[in-house]
């Protein structure tokens, strides 16, 4: 959801500033712009579109100097211009701003400063913020860096809702002012330089020594270093610098044409580092020392929450089958948007997870909060190593999936669904699993990376599949029991990244009105692994068939039973059911993938989506 990056240092800032950009574009590509200082002028150059817009125009038009600021833009107020493109310029155009996140009462504030006779030249609440940073310095004579931070202070002080934000100001060459409230912002220390980045992403090709900054914290920025104050007043804790577990090589696409192929097969590598370390034989359970509870404390527990958004909320899904059946512990899901609005009647032993890959979505954020403020414990399930939703629950377990940069979640959400099957099996420990169920179930999860990789030798048939279907108008996914949320997720990931309409729902669901729209063109994906619903969902395709419908099945290697029934078939290898899913949706990943790029679609960048929405 926008991403922003600044510079201070001895090097051209443009080349970094592109650079991380591009790394950033996931968050967001519908314009991009850049300013940098040079002899005490702000060059500004803006494009709408993607990055290499901005790369073009920059070769036609270079701006030189070591501070600078720049951002790519998801659209939230004012639609998708080069003026409403960031950064934006307070009225004297001495300052220029760039901002991640939402400014709630810009419209007051806006109306304040047009009468105050300031003419608006952007439709966005990030000019407002300028120009109030603007008059603020007006306000307070000759400008140095502390009057500068003082004046953004007081101006944040006005705004009511999120930002991470970058300024410069065109009289303070080698200074550059960062600060958040709700949107990530990161500080990367160099030698001699330093950045500012909404991810690490953006810069770890240049350090691996971070700050996360917290909410309501702002810095004073210099190549030489960095003082970091507080918002509200309140005497700050130590600076903690944190060290970036990932390289730059993580980061890039390789061999793949796109990162959401090469993130599909990076499943078993991931999987292996979301498993590693926490599988006791000993104990015939999960080591998940970030929860800490104590096994009094975790054997308390009534009530299980999870919340998440997206593909998230669809892990959340399967989490709560899988927690039922392994640890007996009812388990409710709720989307993220709806949980932080909702007054849920929840007993005092409730625990609560919220799962999200970036760790900021908006709606999970605050329904964590929401969750906390009530009293419950609450837990963060991430894979951003320093999130905000990791540094503000009660503790939780990392995914460790490496960094996922394709829009469409694929590797975050197989971790996800491993990460619920460990907490499943410590609280399963806890209550009735016996030791040898408890070995059971962790020699089925030991064998999981090598079944992925099974299911990914068979790419070449799914692609020549994916192809053959890549037209049809409409696409139906059904499943049942542990897969029915791989229905949704497979529905998801088509619609996400080929756009064409897809809905996903429980195999018996089909003949309660979903019936109505089988016809030949109109493929349905059944999630059929043999397992306790096998029949059931053996009679779903049936009754499809005998309506002209074309099936495309997915079940377990060996299983002859679909052979004539279904169109196609898709095998994975068998595994017992909570951990099907795992396994089931990777040719469904494949499928979608396949497709779009069939079709001509910009996988990586799908139509209107970004991959971390950090505002409501
Ligand atoms: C966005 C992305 C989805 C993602 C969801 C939740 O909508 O487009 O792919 O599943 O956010 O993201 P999170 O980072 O919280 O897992």
């Amino acid at each position: 959801m926008c991403g922003i990056i600044g510079y201070v240092g001895k090097n051209e800032a443009a080349p970094i500033l592109l650079e991380g950009l591009r790394r950033l574009e996931y968050r967001g590509y519908d314009s991009a712009g850049l300013a940098v200082l040079d002899g005490g002028i702000i060059q500004r150059r803006r494009r709408v579109g993607r990055i290499e817009n901005l790369y073009e125009l920059l070769s036609v038009e270079p701006v030189h100097g070591s501070t600078g600021i720049s951002h790519t833009r998801w659209a939230t107020h004012g639609a998708v211009t080069e003026e409403n493109a960031h950064p934006h310029l307070d009225a004297s155009e001495s300052l220029a701003l760039v901002h991640n996140g939402v400014l709630e009462n810009y419209r007051e504030l806006r109306t304040e400063l047009s009468r105050a006779g300031i003419n608006f030249r952007s439709q966005t609440d990030t000019e407002v913020l300028a120009c109030l940073i603007g008059l603020e310095i007006q306000k307070n004579g000759p400008i140095t860096p502390e009057s500068f931070r003082l004046a953004v202070e007081r101006s944040l002080r006005r705004v009511k809702g999120t930002f991470g934000i970058a300024v410069i100001h065109c009289k303070l060459p080698g200074f550059l002012i960062g600060a958040r409230r709700g949107s990530p912002l990161v500080l990367g220390i160099g030698s001699g330089e330093h950045f500012l980045a909404s991810d690490v992403t953006a810069i770890v090709g240049h350090t691996r020594e971070v700050v996360y900054f917290k909410d309501n914290e702002i810095a004073e920025i210099t190549a030489e270093g960095f003082e970091i104050f507080s918002l509200t007043g309140s005497t700050g804790g130590s600076v903690e610098i944190h060290s970036v577990d990932f390289d730059a090589e993580a980061v890039e696409l390789g061999p793949y044409p796109h990162f959401m192929l090469k993130e599909i097969y990076e499943q078993p590598t991931s999987l292996r580092e979301t498993m590693r370390g926490r599988l006791s034989h000993e104990e015939a359970s999960a080591k998940l020392g970030g929860l800490n509870m104590s096994n009094a404390e975790l054997r308390a527990i009534e009530r299980i929450v999870l919340c998440g958004c997206g593909t998230a909320f669809h892990a959340a899904l399967v989490g709560e089958y899988i927690l039922e059946t392994l640890a007996q512990i009812p388990t409710e899901c709720e989307y993220a948007s709806e949980l932080r609005y909702r007054n849920l009647p929840l007993p005092k032993d409730t625990l609560v997870f919220a799962i999200s890959q970036s760790g900021e979505t908006a709606d999970t954020l605050a329904a964590l909060r929401e969750c906390k403020r009530k009293g419950h414990r609450a837990l963060g399930i991430c894979n951003n190593v320093g999130s905000t939703i990791a540094r503000e629950s009660d503790g939780g377990v990392y995914m460790h999936a490496g960094p996922e940069i394709g829009v469409a979640a694929t590797k975050s959400f197989t971790s996800q669904i491993l990460v619920l099957s460990l907490i499943a099996l410590l609280m399963g420990r806890m209550r009735n699993l016996s030791h040898s169920q408890g070995l059971e179930i962790l020699s089925e999860i030991e064998a999981l990376p090598e079944k992925v990789e099974l299911v990914l030798e068979n790419s070449d048939y799914i692609s020549a599949v994916a192809k053959k279907f890549a037209r049809a108008p409409y696409f139906l996914f059904f499943g049942r029991q542990f897969n029915y949320p791989i229905a949704l997720e497979g529905a998801l990931k088509l619609k996400e990244i080929s756009y064409i309409p897809a809905s996903g729902h429980p195999s018996a669901e089909l003949k309660h009105g979903i019936i109505a729209l089988i016809k030949e063109n109109i493929p349905s994906v059944i999630i059929a692994p043999e397992d306790s619903v096998f029949e059931k969902n053996l009679n779903t395709i049936e009754e499809i068939k005998a309506r002209n419908g074309t099936v495309i099945a997915v079940t377990t290697e060996g299983c002859d039973r679909l052979n004539g029934i279904a169109d196609e078939i898709f095998f994975v290898p068998p595994a017992p059911e909570y951990l099907m899913p795992i396994l089931t949706v990777i040719p469904l990943q494949l499928f979608a993938y396949h497709i779009a790029v069939e079709i001509g679609c910009d996988v990586d960048k799908p139509r209107n989506l970004a991959k971390s929405v950090t505002v409501e």
